[in-house]
């Protein structure tokens, strides 16, 4: 194959971008968003700030333009992200205990049930984890404690039935503290019943990452019975360094049976959110990088 799209489908696997709406326009992104990905993810617009401006007011153009670019293209579209803590609503910042909780399971409800049906998997909960494994002090975590990731879980699965439920967070790509505190968690939910069925791992890496652990991180969740994505890679630096560190991670993902796919955070250099980097699979003119042969190489 010689798209990164059909190569990962030749294991039925995906390979998605990133995608801004306003970029979505231009000629040379959407060609190449086209040819070489089957799978995309909403940058920005799916998030709360997004579609929730006023509690209660729901707002899905960008979304909508994403999910339509994507079903004309036979595309599927990951969500991101249901409840996070960074890119709320303003409005949301005061509110406390049940009305905040109230907040959060009726935003699930709007958007998760708006999109019900079109959506592979979704991002729940979005980097609800610290570095020692402890939960992160979020708004949720202060006001709700620790049972509000489970009640997101449980409101995404009574609003989308069909979409796979994720946990996603960054810096979970070795077996080390942050994963572990995840583990607990994916390894709890599963005991007691809480619909979860993936968990993504961001993957936002620089060239001289340490991936030793990288790929028995992602079989050991994948051994709890989740699948396992890779759901916003991007890598600093250039050329070959930067190169070995995209092999490395997708010959983890192809060695995990259960890891069904991987999403870049963005399409080219030019529009990366690591604005003074140039991490992406294809440069500011959308040439393909030594990394994307890379890629396609172990596909
Ligand atoms: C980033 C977007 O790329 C930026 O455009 C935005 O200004 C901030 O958010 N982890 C995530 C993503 O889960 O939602 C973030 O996306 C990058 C880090």
């Amino acid at each position: 194959a010689d798209t990164l799209g059909a190569a990962a489908e030749q294991s039925g696997r995906y390979y998605g971008a990133a995608v801004a709406q306003q970029f979505l326009g231009e000629a040379d992104y959407a060609a190449t968003l086209n040819r070489e990905f089957n799978s995309v993810v909403a940058e920005n617009a799916m998030k709360w700030d997004a579609t929730e401006p006023s509690r209660g007011q729901f707002t899905f153009q960008g979304g909508d333009q994403i999910v339509d670019h994507a079903r004309s293209q036979g595309m599927e579209v990951r969500g991101h992200t249901l409840v996070w803590h960074a890119q709320q609503p303003s409005w949301v910042a005061g509110l406390g205990g049940d009305d905040l909780r109230q907040a959060m399971l009726d935003h699930i409800r709007g958007v998760a049930g708006h999109y019900a049906g079109q959506i592979s998997s979704w991002d729940v909960v979005n980097e609800a984890f610290e570095w020692d494994g402890s939960r992160r002090q979020s708004n949720l975590q202060q006001q709700l404690g620790d049972g509000w990731i489970e009640e997101a879980f449980r409101a995404a699965e009574a609003a989308d039935p069909q979409a796979k439920l994720c946990y996603n967070d960054f810096g979970t790509d070795a077996v080390n503290a942050k994963s572990d505190g995840i583990y607990a968690m994916v390894q709890d939910f599963l005991n007691r019943g809480v619909p979860i069925d993936c968990v993504g791992f961001q993957t936002h890496l620089s060239s001289n990452a340490d991936l030793s652990s990288y790929q028995a991180n992602l079989q050991r969740f994948a051994d709890l019975g989740v699948d396992v994505e890779i759901t916003e890679l991007d890598v600093g630096g250039s050329g070959s360094a930067q190169a070995n560190v995209y092999r490395g991670v997708t010959q983890a993902c192809v060695a995990v049976s259960r890891c069904t796919g991987i999403t870049v955070w963005g399409i080219t250099d030019r529009y990366s959110w690591r604005s003074d980097e140039t991490p992406l699979l294809f440069d500011g003119n959308y040439q393909k990088k030594e990394a994307y042969q890379a890629v396609l190489d172990v596909l």
